[in-house]
C-alpha cells in the first residue's frame, strides 16, 4: 500500500517501556538501517522501508516547523530531542521521544543520522499534543511557507514566554 493511500486510524500504540526504536538514514533522510522494534511498531518489512524516505512514518498531525527544526539542528551538526506522533502502515499511531544525531565517518565527514527513541513520558503528552495542534492549525494555509513561519514563530513565542528553548521544554516535560 502506497504511504499516501493510509489515513489515520486514531488506534494508539504505547511503546513498551524497555522497546527502543532505532533507525539511520543517509545525509537526504532515507533510511539505512531499522533495528527490529522500528519494524514491529511501524509495521514496515526490511525490504519496504530500506531506502524509503523516512516520512513513511509520518502522521498527518505532526507540524512540518517540527520537521525542520529537526533538520536545521543535525544539519548544523547538533543533536536534538523530540516528540513524535508516528503512523504506522495500519494507520495507528505511536508517540516516541526521539533524540537524533549527526553521524561521522573516521575521517570525521558527516555520512548520514542516526535516531534512538523511546516511550514517552505521558503526562507530557497532552501539553505537547496541544502544542502540536495549535502549529498544524497555523500551518494549515494555501501558503505553505507562511504557514511553516507562521508555526514556527508561535512556537517561539511559546518558548520565550516560558523562558526555554525547545530542547529543554521536552526534557522539562519527560521530568514531569
Ligand atoms: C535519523 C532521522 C530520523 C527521523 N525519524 C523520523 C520519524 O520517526 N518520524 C517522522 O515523521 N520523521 C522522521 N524524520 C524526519 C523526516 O526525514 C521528515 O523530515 C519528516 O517526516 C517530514 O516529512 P516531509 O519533510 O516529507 O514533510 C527523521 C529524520 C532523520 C534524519
Amino acid at each position: 500500500m502506497k504511504k499516501s493511500q493510509i489515513s489515520p486510524s486514531g488506534l494508539e500504540r504505547v511503546l513498551k517501556e524497555q522497546d527502543f526504536i532505532v533507525s539511520k538514514t543517509d545525509l537526504k533522510g532515507r533510511i539505512t538501517y531499522g533495528n527490529r522494534a522500528f519494524a514491529d511498531y511501524a509495521g514496515y518489512t526490511e525490504a519496504e522501508f530500506l531506502g524509503q524516505a523516512h516520512s513513511l512514518v509520518r502522521h498527518p498531525d505532526m507540524p512540518r516547523a517540527v520537521f525542520k527544526l529537526l533538520w536545521d539542528r543535525i544539519s548544523q551538526h547538533q543533536e536534538v530531542f523530540a516528540y513524535v506522533k508516528n503512523m504506522a502502515k495500519d494507520g495507528s499511531h505511536y508517540w516516541v521521544i526521539a533524540n537524533v544525531t549527526p553521524s561521522y565517518n573516521v575521517a570525521g565527514e558527516l555520512v548520514g543520522y542516526f535516531s534512538v527513541r523511546r516511550r514517552p513520558n505521558a503526562k507530557a503528552l497532552p501539553a505537547v499534543t496541544a502544542l502540536y495542534k495549535k502549529m498544524r492549525e497555523l500551518e494549515d494555509v494555501p501558503d505553505a511557507r507562511e504557514g511553516m513561519r507562521l508555526s514556527a514563530e508561535y512556537l517561539a513565542a511559546q518558548l520565550a514566554e516560558n523562558n526555554t528553548d525547545y530542547d529543554r521544554f521536552v526534557l522539562a516535560l519527560e521530568a514531569l
